[in-house]
């Protein structure tokens, strides 16, 4: 804890030895226990109401009266990194801080409204996470954004800023759930989920197992979030396996970052790297895994668990496989000329990085929802030990993706060939 703080305290003993009103912050205080009543009870209900971390402390006293709303800081990480700096310290160097910045790598990102993404209702919601540059804050600014500067309240929301609140898996759900990453419907579903569930209604002991996304993610608290593989599940260098590493190569092509026609790397290979999307390196992975394996075994044998991750890689590997010939076959339509090239797309093949704006080819979407949907789910499902996610919502859906990608290039090539005879 440095400066402000020690003043903090110096203040309490200040007040608590003369008894004096507090100055600025009795006015922000009074005032706001008629604007805003419930958002001052809120505070009065954390930690900083006791400390003296009053509303000045983290909004300044510029803004005196509500005309002058304006004037009010809202406060970024930094400031609260003057009293926890150690939290700052590993956040910074997590996954999560680079939340903001990734979102905006991707070429999608600048394609679509800005209330989802500079207005934090979509993308920018969840990806409100990572300490911004002032450049970003400036482009959100300019946008007519003010807020959305902090990410520690994305966890203790505020104001109340509590610990307990982000301690419960409840404070991860509104961003890892749904579509392609629904962590939260997996665990809570999950035997390890249930086991929380019932402790929590008081059914077992105080002392029962049951693992929370913390206790495996942030180990004793560290703000410092990795996994091995990561989300998209792609790392180098490529697996030993000749026709696995041949259908990596095969993914990184409709990611955009292996140029379709030569194998190059593209500029996008640079962003991956930047932005922290993949382990470069078989030790960084390893080294992930084996501290996930310490959290697995003070609850099972590590036998056990190993065996458990190895099958989540196992099905990695067989995805890949299915999502390889998928990729192919709407890549030879593209070759053939049956889908042609939208004008946004770098190259005449799938690009993963288009999302659903996919230029119209309703195929290509339905490559999309395969890899982005269903390939995530097949082995997020086995990592987090729920079977129906693995399967039905995972594997099953892959099956019937292809099946159905299949059937369109059919389709698609029997039209043209019969436009060609009329
Ligand atoms: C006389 C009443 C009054 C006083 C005193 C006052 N505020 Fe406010 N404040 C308001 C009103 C009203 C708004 C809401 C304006 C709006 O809705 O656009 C506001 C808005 C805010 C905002 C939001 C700013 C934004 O951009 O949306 C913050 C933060 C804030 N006040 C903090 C403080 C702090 C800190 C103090 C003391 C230094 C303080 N207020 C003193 C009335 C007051
Ligand atoms: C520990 C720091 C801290 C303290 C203390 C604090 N705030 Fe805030 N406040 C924040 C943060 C962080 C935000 C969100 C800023 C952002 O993301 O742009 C915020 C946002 C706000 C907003 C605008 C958003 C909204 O939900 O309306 C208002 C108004 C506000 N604070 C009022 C207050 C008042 C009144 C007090 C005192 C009772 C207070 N704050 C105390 C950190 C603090
Ligand atoms: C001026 C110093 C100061 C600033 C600035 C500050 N805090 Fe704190 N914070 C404290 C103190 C003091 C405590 C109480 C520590 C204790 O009791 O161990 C605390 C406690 C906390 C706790 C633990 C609460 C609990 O329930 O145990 C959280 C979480 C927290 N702060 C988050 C934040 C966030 C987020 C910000 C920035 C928006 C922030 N703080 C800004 C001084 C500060
Ligand atoms: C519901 C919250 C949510 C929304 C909405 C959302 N994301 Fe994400 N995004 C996440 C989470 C959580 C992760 C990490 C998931 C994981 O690792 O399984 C993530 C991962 C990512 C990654 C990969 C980061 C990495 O290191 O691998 C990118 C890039 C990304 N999102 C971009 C976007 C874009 C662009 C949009 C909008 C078109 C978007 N996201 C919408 C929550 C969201
Ligand atoms: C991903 C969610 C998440 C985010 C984001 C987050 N925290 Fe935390 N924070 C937690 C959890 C969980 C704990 C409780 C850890 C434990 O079990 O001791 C915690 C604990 C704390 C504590 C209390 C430490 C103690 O020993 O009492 C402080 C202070 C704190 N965080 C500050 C911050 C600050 C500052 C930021 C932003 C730089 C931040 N947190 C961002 C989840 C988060
Ligand atoms: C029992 C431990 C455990 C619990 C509980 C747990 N996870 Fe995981 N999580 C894992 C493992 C294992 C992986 C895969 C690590 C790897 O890549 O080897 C993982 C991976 C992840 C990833 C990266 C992408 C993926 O899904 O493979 C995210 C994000 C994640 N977990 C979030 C969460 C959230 C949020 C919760 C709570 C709703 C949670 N986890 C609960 C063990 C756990
Ligand atoms: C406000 C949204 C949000 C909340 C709340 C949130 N996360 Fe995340 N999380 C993200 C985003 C976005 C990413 C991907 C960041 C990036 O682009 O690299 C992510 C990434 C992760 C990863 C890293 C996966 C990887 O790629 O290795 C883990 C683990 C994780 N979060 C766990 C948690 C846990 C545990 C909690 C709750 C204590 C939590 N998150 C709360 C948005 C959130
Ligand atoms: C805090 C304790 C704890 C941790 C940590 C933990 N587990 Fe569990 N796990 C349990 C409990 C309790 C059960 C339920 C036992 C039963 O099914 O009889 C369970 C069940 C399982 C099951 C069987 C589910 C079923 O359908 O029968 C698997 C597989 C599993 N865990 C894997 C893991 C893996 C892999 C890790 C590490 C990533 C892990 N666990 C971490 C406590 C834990």
């Amino acid at each position: 804890m440095k400066t402000r703080w020690m003043m903090a305290g110096w203040f309490v003993v200040m007040v608590c030895f003369s008894g004096i009103a507090l100055g600025a912050d009795e006015a922000c205080i009074t005032c706001h226990k008629k604007v805003s009543p419930k958002q001052v009870a809120d505070w009065a209900s954390g930690k900083h109401s006791r400390e003296e971390v009053t509303c000045s402390t983290c909004h300044g006293e510029a803004h005196k009266k509500a005309e002058d709303a304006n004037l009010a800081q809202l406060p970024d990480e930094h400031v609260c990194a003057e009293c926890h700096e150690d939290q700052f310290e590993q956040f910074s160097k997590g996954k999560h801080n680079f939340g903001w910045t990734s979102m905006n790598a991707l070429p999608i990102t600048h394609l679509e409204p800005d209330e989802l993404m500079e207005g934090g209702r979509g993308c920018g919601g969840c990806h409100n996470m990572g300490i911004k540059s002032e450049a970003q804050k400036k482009e959100q600014r300019d946008k007519g954004y003010r807020y959305q500067n902090n990410s520690c309240d994305e966890c203790h929301t505020r104001h109340a800023f509590s610990v307990k609140e982000a301690r419960d898996p409840a404070a991860c759900r509104q961003c890892h759930m749904g579509y392609d990453h629904p962590q939260w419907e997996m665990w809570s579903s999950s035997k390890h989920g249930t086991r929380y569930a019932v402790k929590e209604k008081g059914k077992l002991a105080d002392s029962a197992a049951a693992p929370t996304c913390q206790f495996c993610h942030m180990v004793d608290g560290n703000h410092e979030n990795h996994t091995a593989w990561g989300f998209l599940g792609v790392r180098l260098p490529l697996p030993e396996d000749k026709q696995w590493a041949a259908d990596r190569v095969t993914i990184l092509k409709a990611l955009g970052v292996l140029n379709p026609e030569t194998g190059a790397p593209t500029p996008r290979l640079d962003v991956v790297k930047a932005a922290d999307l993949a382990r470069l390196t078989e030790e960084a992975w390893r080294h992930e895994r084996e501290k996930m394996l310490k959290r697995c075994s003070q609850c099972h044998a590590e036998t056990y668990a190993r065996k458990q991750l190895a099958m989540g890689d196992a099905i990695m590997q067989k995805a890949d496989r299915l999502m390889a010939d998928a990729i192919e076959t709407v890549a030879a339509l593209y070759k053939d000329g049956l889908i042609k090239k939208p004008a946004h797309y770098t190259f005449a093949y799938p690009d993963f990085l288009m999302f659903m704006q996919t230029g119209g080819s309703y195929i290509d979407q339905v490559l999309f929802q395969m890899y982005m949907k269903h390939r995530m789910r097949a082995y997020q499902g086995i990592y987090h030990v729920n079977p129906d996610y693995a399967y039905w919502y995972g594997w099953a859906m892959m099956v019937k993706d292809l099946a159905q990608i299949k059937e369109l290039a059919h389709t698609l090539r029997a039209t043209s060939k019969t436009a060609e005879t009329r």
